[in-house]
């Protein structure tokens, strides 16, 4: 298979080689176009990547450039124009979902006539888990994710950042291996963000979950990500790759004050500019 080589980063180049764990998903030459009203989208183009066991990994790119659409391809809800994905070696076929996969979409998910408790309980139902254990988990994850007291509420009456952590929690309630997350906190303002992030962060330090983070919030990416994959705007192309080697565990808010965060998001804000330029203008 042909890869792309890292371009040099010349501040982490004293990093290990990536790639010395194992690949848990690896994608290649990935492309997607849609067919609409006799015209052809080209929404993906020669995409390739790959990301390893316990690996935090952020997909950045303007609105519109193809990241939602890879993220569905991985997960199986879409079938790719070109290319190929595997996941633990495994091509990925259609529609025929990985076990080992857990997905935080980009829209609130939530089932409006459930509650707390039956939403995040959902998947172990399905799982036919006996109702005592399902009571348990649910309710330790009810207080993982600073819900307690909420568990009989329906999402209609949760703040934005409270349903979040639902479908947070929903996700993770059957301990995916590999999380893929479409901007799980997009909608969010900075300060529900950034208590999000620490959730999620105390979570992975603890869990070290393979992540596939699809955000269009460098600050985000930054703050969560051991790289961002940057992408081009549409069609989507990897642009550039970088390492983000801040010490763990990492605290959103002190993070952003140190010199090194500054230094890394002006440069990697310049790239990303030209693209939002680009998808603005096309
Ligand atoms: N089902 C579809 N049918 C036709 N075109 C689609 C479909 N899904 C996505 N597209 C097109 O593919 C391109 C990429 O869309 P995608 O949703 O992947 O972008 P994105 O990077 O996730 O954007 P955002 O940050 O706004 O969520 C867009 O031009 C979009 O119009
Ligand atoms: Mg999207």
């Amino acid at each position: 298979m042909n890869y792309p080589a890292l371009p040099d980063q010349g501040i982490h180049a004293d990093r290990p080689p990536l790639g010395a764990n194992r690949v848990r998903i690896d994608v290649c030459n990935l492309g997607k176009s849609f067919s609409m009203d006799g015209r052809t989208i080209q929404a993906v183009e020669d995409v390739s990547f790959r990301i390893h066991e316990g690996e935090f990994v952020a997909l950045l790119g303007p609105s519109g450039c193809g990241k939602s659409t890879i993220l569905n391809m991985i997960a199986t809800l879409l079938p790719a124009s070109g290319g190929s994905i595997l996941i633990d070696g495994a091509p990925v076929v259609p529609m025929r979902p990985v076990r080992d996969v857990g997905y935080v979409f980009q829209r609130d998910t939530l089932f409006p006539w459930r509650t707390v408790e039956a939403n995040i309980g959902y998947a172990l139902e399905l799982a036919g888990v006996p109702a005592a254990e399902r009571r348990e988990r649910v309710r330790a994850a009810i207080a993982q994710a600073g819900l307690t007291g909420f568990a009989t509420f329906y999402p209609a009456s949760l703040s934005g950042g409270m349903r979040q952590r639902v479908a947070l929690m929903r996700t993770l309630i059957v301990q995916p291996r590999i999380l893929l997350m479409d901007e799980p906190f997009g909608a969010l303002d900075t300060h529900t963000k950034l208590e999000m992030h620490r959730v999620l962060l105390e979570i992975w330090e603890r869990e070290k979950q393979t992540v596939l983070f699809v955000t269009h919030d460098l600050g985000e990416a930054l703050t969560l990500s051991d790289r961002i994959i940057l992408l081009s705007a549409r069609p989507g192309q990897l642009k550039e790759e970088f390492a983000i080697d801040f010490p763990r565990p990492r605290d959103a808010v002190t993070l952003r004050e140190q010199p090194a965060y500054a230094a890394l998001f002006s440069r990697i804000w310049h790239s990303l500019g030209e693209e939002f330029a680009k998808g603005l203008a096309s």
